[in-house]
């Protein structure tokens, strides 16, 4: 048998724990208790087990990553093993200290999100006071240390006129590069999608936005669409099980963020098998690996190596079925559940993320 390639990235979801309370929080409905975490000998081995098997990058995430103390020596491991480190960050946490002991580990790279470029609005999704003047000060230390930075913002129908507003802060923080990502409806967030989601008229207008930008040059912009006003879906995570891991806070192993949602599985964790186990022989693995666990129309569809069938955790949590088609596809015979989500929004109060 032929093993799979390694994967090139593992998102380590250190904890669940979060000061933010955003309402399309992307991690699972259940979120995992700190007892239940792996500890840091356990996160060690995950790491050691993912140099050994070719990862390049490691993306230190959450939750929110800095509330475990053992994060720098997290990174220091990682960055000895030769992996490029990122760390996925809300910044509310950051202070001079802390950012110095990771820049002398060798941190590569710092995500900072921002949840608006408002108090008032940053507030309203993170539920947090205070903490866009907490996430300015981080950026300000970030920019300072010069570690590299990304900036991310997650765009929907309250905050998406202010995209041009959102580069002006890029800018003006020097960040080398920034991500406009429109919300994805996993987990947390599709209990508020009908709140967040935009017109096409919004849409199309931050499309402007960041095209307009782009043409100014001298910003790098990653712009993430809104899944439900395409006609063919995203190859999300790169495909099933090809190029990403993802290590949940308790140990279990999982081809994205949201797959814990699949039923009648149990799920492979680290604690009992090794990475390279779990990514070459689990079930959840070979599940939809590849294309043979494709429907016909996407077997037979010229896209099938492109967007690998799309998401499977959408197809689930839509249709009730993850080996349905993923019904953003306009193909799909479920394609109408996007299309009438997109004429149900409404304005209502938002279901907050509370841990
Ligand atoms: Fe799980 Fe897309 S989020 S496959």
């Amino acid at each position: 048998m032929t093993l799979p390639q390694p994967p090139m990235s593992l998102l380590a979801e250190l904890t669940h724990r979060c000061p933010l309370a955003c309402p399309y929080c992307s991690n699972p409905l259940d979120l995992e208790r700190k007892a239940a975490e792996l500890d840091t000998a356990g996160w060690r081995r995950v790491l050691e087990q993912a140099a050994e098997m070719g990862v390049l990058q490691v993306h230190f995430s959450g939750g929110e990553p800095m509330a475990r103390p053992d994060l720098v020596e997290l990174v220091t491991l990682a960055r000895k093993l030769n992996l490029y480190t990122n760390l996925i960050t809300s910044g509310v946490l950051l202070d001079a200290n802390k950012l110095e002991a990771l820049d002398k580990a060798g941190l590569d790279h710092i995500q900072l999100s921002f949840q608006d470029v408002t108090e008032e609005g940053a507030e309203r999704i993170g539920g947090l006071k205070g903490a866009q003047e907490r996430k300015l000060k981080a950026a300000r230390l970030i920019q300072a240390s010069g570690i590299p930075m990304t900036l991310n913002f997650v765009v929907h129908r309250e905050n998406v006129a202010r995209i041009p507003q959102m580069f002006e802060l890029a800018r003006e923080l020097k960040a080398g590069r920034v991500e406009i990502a429109h919300t994805q409806y996993y987990g947390w967030g599709l209990k508020n999608r009908d709140v967040l989601l935009p017109s096409r008229e919004q849409l199309e207008e931050s499309t402007r936005a960041v095209e307009a930008e782009r043409a100014k040059g001298g910003l790098a912009i990653d712009y993430v669409t809104p899944d439900y006003h395409a006609d063919r879906p995203k190859p999300c995570m790169g495909g099933w099980g090809q190029r990403f891991v993802n290590i949940s806070p308790s140990g279990r192993v999982l081809p994205c963020h949201a797959a814990e949602i699949i039923p009648n599985m149990t799920f492979p964790n680290v604690r009992d098998e090794s990475l390279a186990e779990i990514w070459n022989n689990s079930r959840l693995f070979n599940m939809f690996r590849g294309t043979e666990w494709m429907p016909e129309a996407c077997r037979s569809c010229d896209r099938r190596e492109i967007d690998w069938g799309g998401c499977r955790c959408q197809a689930l949590a839509l249709t009730g079925d993850a080996a349905n088609m993923d019904p953003v596809c306009g193909r799909s015979p479920f394609h109408h559940i996007v299309e009438e989500a997109v004429e149900h929004t409404e304005a209502k109060n938002f279901v907050y993320r509370r841990f």
